[in-house]
C-alpha cells in the first residue's frame, strides 16, 4: 500500500509552517506567500527538542576530501554555451536554462543533447511539454544528429529520475520544470511548491550520484509567473535565454555561477537548423549597418569579460497630439527619458514636443552607462538630419551635468572597435589609451553637439 502523503504550508516570508493553505499568512500577515510542502521532509520540521543522529557522517577533514582544484567537466561542443557554463557541464550540478516561450530553449538543450551524446555521455532527454514524435521533428532540422539521444514524454519526477537510472544516463534534461510534478505534493503543476520540491529532490539526485541535470524554466516578459525566480538559490547554475522576437540573435546570459563567472554571455545566431554560436558578434551586430543613414550611432558594450559592439538607432520626429511618444527597444525607457532631459537642459536640443524612438540593434541590451555617449550622438543626428562619421564609436557616461564621465575598460572596447576597422573614436576627457586609434575627447554634452555639427 502506498503510504499516505500529507502536506503542510510554509510561509516564504516567515517560514512558520501551517496546516492548510490560506491567502494570507496568520503568523506575519504577508499575502500569498505559503506554498505547499512535503510533511516531515527531512529539515521542513519546526524546530523541536533536538535528537543526536549519527545515521549520516561522520564529518571528514577537509584535507582527506577528493577532487579539490578545477572540476572535470563535459563539453558539448556548442561553443559559446560551454563558454558560459564556465568551460561546460559539471558532473553533479543543477543547472536552469530560464527563457520566454519561444526563444528557442528546447531547440539548445536538444543539440547539448545530441552532441552528449556523440561524446559518448549517456543523456536523457524528458520531454514533459511535447510528445516524442514533436520533439523528432525538432530534431530533424538540427544540424547535429539527435538520433541517439534517449527522449522520456514523463512529467512525473519518480519517472523521471527512475528511468534516469536505470538508464545510467549522467546528463538530464527536464524540459520543463513547470510541467514536472511529484504525487506526494497536491499541488497541480508549475505551482511554486512543485516547482521547488522537484527541483530541491533533483538537486539531492545530482549531488549523490554525479548526474548532471539542465532543467528549463519559462519566464515571462515581467518576470511574472512563480518559478524560475524561487529556483534561483537552489540550483548551483542559472543562465537565461534573451532576445527579440524580431531579431534572429539570441543572448545566452549567466545570472548565477557556483563554476565560472557571472554576467558572461554566450551569442547565438537562430538558423533554420537550430542555434549557432556567433563567433564574431561585432561584424555580426554591425552587419545591416548603412553608414550614412541620420540616427545611427555605434558604441561598445562590455558583455561580461567580452567587448562587442553595436548599433544604436534614434529617430527623432513631430509628435502628432498629446503626449510625445519615448519607446525604447533594447534600453531602459527610463534612462532614455535622463538623456533627453540632459540634452534639453544642458544643451538646449528641442526634444520635448518631438516623438522619439531608440533602438538597439541585434536584441542586445544596453545596460551600462557607458553607453550613453552613443544614444545622445544617435538622437542629435536624428533631430538634425545629419549621419555620424561610419567609422567612428562613442564610449561615454553622461551625468545629469551634462558632463560626459570615464569608462571601465576602456582599452578592450576600443581594441575591439580597432579590431572592426573604426578609426575614431569619442571618449571621455582625459582618457588615455594605448590603442591604435584616434580619439576625439568630449567633456559635456554641449561640446558633442557642436563637434557634431561642425
Ligand atoms: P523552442 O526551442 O521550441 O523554444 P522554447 O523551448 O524556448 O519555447 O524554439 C522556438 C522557435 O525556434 C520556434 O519559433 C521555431 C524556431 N526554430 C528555428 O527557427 N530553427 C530551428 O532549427 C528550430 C529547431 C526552431
Ligand atoms: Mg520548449
Amino acid at each position: 500500500m502506498a503510504p499516505k502523503h500529507h502536506s503542510v504550508y510554509r510561509c516564504t516570508d516567515c517560514g512558520i509552517e501551517q496546516p492548510k493553505w490560506a491567502g494570507r499568512c496568520d503568523a506575519c500577515g504577508a499575502w500569498n506567500t505559503l506554498v505547499e510542502e512535503a510533511a516531515g521532509r527531512p529539515g521542513a520540521r519546526a524546530a523541536g527538542r533536538s535528537r543526536p543522529d549519527l545515521t549520516i557522517g561522520p564529518p571528514v577533514r577537509l584535507s582527506t576530501v577528493g577532487g579539490g582544484g578545477e572540476p572535470g567537466r563535459w563539453k558539448t561542443g556548442l561553443a559559446e554555451f560551454d563558454f558560459v557554463l564556465g568551460g561546460g557541464i559539471v558532473p553533479g550540478s543543477l543547472v536552469l536554462v530560464g527563457g520566454e516561450p519561444g526563444i528557442g530553449k528546447s531547440t539548445l538543450l536538444l543539440q547539448c543533447a545530441a552532441r552528449l551524446e556523440q561524446a559518448g555521455i549517456r543523456t536523457l532527454y524528458a520531454a514533459g511539454e511535447e510528445s516524442a514524435e514533436q520533439v523528432k521533428l525538432r530534431a530533424d532540422r538540427l544540424e547535429e544528429d539527435a538520433g541517439p539521444v534517449h527522449i522520456l514524454p514523463e512529467v512525473r519526477l519518480d519517472g523521471i529520475i527512475g528511468h534516469a537510472a536505470a538508464l545510467g544516463a549522467r546528463v538530464i534534461i527536464v524540459d520543463s520544470i513547470q510541467t514536472t510534478y511529484t504525487d506526494d505534493l497536491e499541488g497541480a503543476p508549475g505551482n511554486v511548491g512543485q516547482v521547488r520540491e522537484c527541483a530541491g529532490r533533483l538537486m539531492r539526485f545530482s549531488k549523490e550520484t554525479g548526474v548532471a541535470t539542465l532543467l528549463v524554466g519559462h519566464v515571462t516578459r515581467t518576470g511574472g509567473i512563480a518559478g524560475p525566480k524561487t529556483l534561483e538559490h537552489i540550483v548551483d547554475t542559472v543562465v537565461y535565454f534573451e532576445g527579440e522576437s524580431s531579431s534572429e540573435f539570441r543572448v545566452l546570459r549567466a545570472v548565477k555561477n557556483r563554476f565560472g563567472s557571472v554576467d558572461e554571455v554566450g551569442i547565438f545566431e537562430m538558423t533554420g537548423a537550430g542555434l549557432r554560436p556567433v563567433a564574431n558578434p561585432s561584424a555580426a551586430f554591425l552587419a545591416g549597418r548603412d553608414g550614412a543613414t541620420t540616427g545611427s550611432a555605434v558604441t561598445a558594450l562590455m558583455e561580461g569579460s567580452r567587448p562587442v559592439l553595436v548599433e544604436i538607432q534614434a529617430l527623432a520626429a513631430r509628435a502628432g497630439f498629446g503626449t510625445p511618444q519615448r519607446v525604447a527597444t533594447g534600453l531602459d525607457h527610463k534612462r532614455l527619458a535622463v538623456l533627453l532631459a540632459v540634452l534639453e537642459r544642458r544643451a538646449s536640443l528641442p526634444f520635448h514636443d518631438l516623438d522619439v524612438f531608440v533602438n538597439v540593434t541585434g536584441g542586445v541590451r544596453l545596460i551600462e552607462p557607458a553607453s550613453d555617449l552613443a544614444v545622445v550622438a544617435a538622437l542629435c543626428s536624428s533631430l538634425h538630419d545629419r549621419s555620424l562619421p561610419a567609422d567612428t564609436v562613442f564610449l561615454g557616461e553622461v551625468g545629469l551635468g551634462g558632463e560626459i564621465r570615464p569608462v571601465a575598460g576602456a582599452d578592450r572596447r576600443l581594441a575591439e572597435a580597432a579590431r572592426l576597422g573604426f578609426r575614431n573614436a569619442f571618449v571621455p576627457g582625459r582618457l588615455r589609451t594605448a590603442v591604435p586609434i584616434s580619439t576625439t575627447p568630449v567633456s559635456h554634452v554641449a561640446e558633442l553637439v557642436r563637434r557634431l555639427a561642425a
